[in-house]
């Protein structure tokens, strides 16, 4: 049987101002992930997910479902017919909180897909599919989420730019407090358009400032700076509340999260639910761990940065 798999990710810096062209800082969450298994069957290709279970008829059109689209998107590319498996998907990653679930669980699947033909996917090439299967999730995504998941790599990105690896000068610990509350990255990016079209004046220095701070914060992580990006991560959270993406949850969660002694703590990609990240150290992980719970955080799960 052929298994294989791709990471949540967090968005440390950047998410919102990125889309404008703006440098954004991501990094994989490779404890959280998404798996593919690929199976023989004799009915032709089937892809099986939760409740799901798809026929791919890969000269279909209209585009129906994401999964849908990356099997035939992946098998086009290849230039090869359908094998006859059947491609189980389960992730452990919560859905539309802000991780990448959907560019995580496309990733999986057409790894799968491609060890099932007997080839190996190139990070490149499937970078290239899984941001054409984004566009169903997310509208106008930055492409941000599926490089940092596809590289598996700390990513500092601009948007069209080639990618560029990021050092990091000293490990650092990231808590993820989950709201529970699932939200719309599509909606919060059109609701993000709708200011900027109609408030040109007021948002573009945010999303210049949010620019700024992602500099800042890129020379903060390579020289190992710890306290520096927890500063950095208070200030783009504020930025963020500007642009209207977060919300009282996750508000409830950052204040929670700094007042137990967190370097900093901020919402992390789409907002208006979904997931924050706070910075923690040996001393604090506990003691913040326990806040985020006591402030409704639904779930905490910890990943170094390294
Ligand atoms: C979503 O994870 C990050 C956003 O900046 C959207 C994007 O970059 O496509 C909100």
């Amino acid at each position: 049987m052929i298994e294989a798999s791709a990471p949540a990710k967090a968005i440390l810096f950047g998410e919102h101002a990125v889309v404008y062209g703006q440098p954004a800082i991501a990094v994989p969450v490779s404890d959280l992930r998404a798996f593919a298994t690929a199976e023989p069957n004799d009915s032709g290709l089937r892809i099986a997910a939760g409740d799901l279970d798809i026929p791919v008829n890969i000269d279909a059109e209209p585009v129906e479902h994401a999964l849908a689209l990356t099997a035939r998107l992946v098998l086009k590319a290849l230039d090869v017919p359908a094998p006859a498996v059947t491609i189980t998907i389960r992730s452990d990653i919560p859905i539309a909180s802000g991780l990448g679930s959907g560019a995580a669980v496309s990733t999986a699947l057409a790894r799968a897909l491609c060890m099932a033909v007997g080839r190996t996917p190139g990070h490149e090439a499937l970078n290239k599919i899984i941001y054409e299967v984004e566009k169903i999730h997310h509208g106008t995504p930055s492409g941000i989420d599926n490089t940092v998941i596809v590289y598996e790599r700390p990513v500092y990105f601009v948007r069209g730019q080639a990618i560029e690896p990021l050092t990091i000068g000293a490990h650092f610990t990231l808590l993820i407090g989950d709201t529970g509350k699932s939200a719309s990255t599509r909606a919060a990016v059109a609701s993000v358009r709708g200011l900027y079209e109609s408030n040109l004046i007021v948002i573009q220095p945010i999303l210049d400032e949010i620019g700024s701070v992602v500099e800042e914060a890129r020379s903060a992580i390579k020289s190992g700076d710890v306290p520096a990006i927890g500063t950095l991560m208070k200030r783009n959270h504020e930025l963020l509340q500007w642009l209207t993406v977060s919300s009282p949850e996750l508000d409830a969660l950052v204040t929670a999260a700094e007042s137990a002694g967190a370097l900093g703590a901020k919402l992390s990609g789409g907002g208006r639910g979904g997931n924050m990240i706070a910075l923690v150290t040996d001393e604090t992980c506990s003691q913040v761990e326990a806040a985020l719970r006591a402030a409704g955080a639904v779930h905490v799960f910890r990943t170094e940065v390294r």
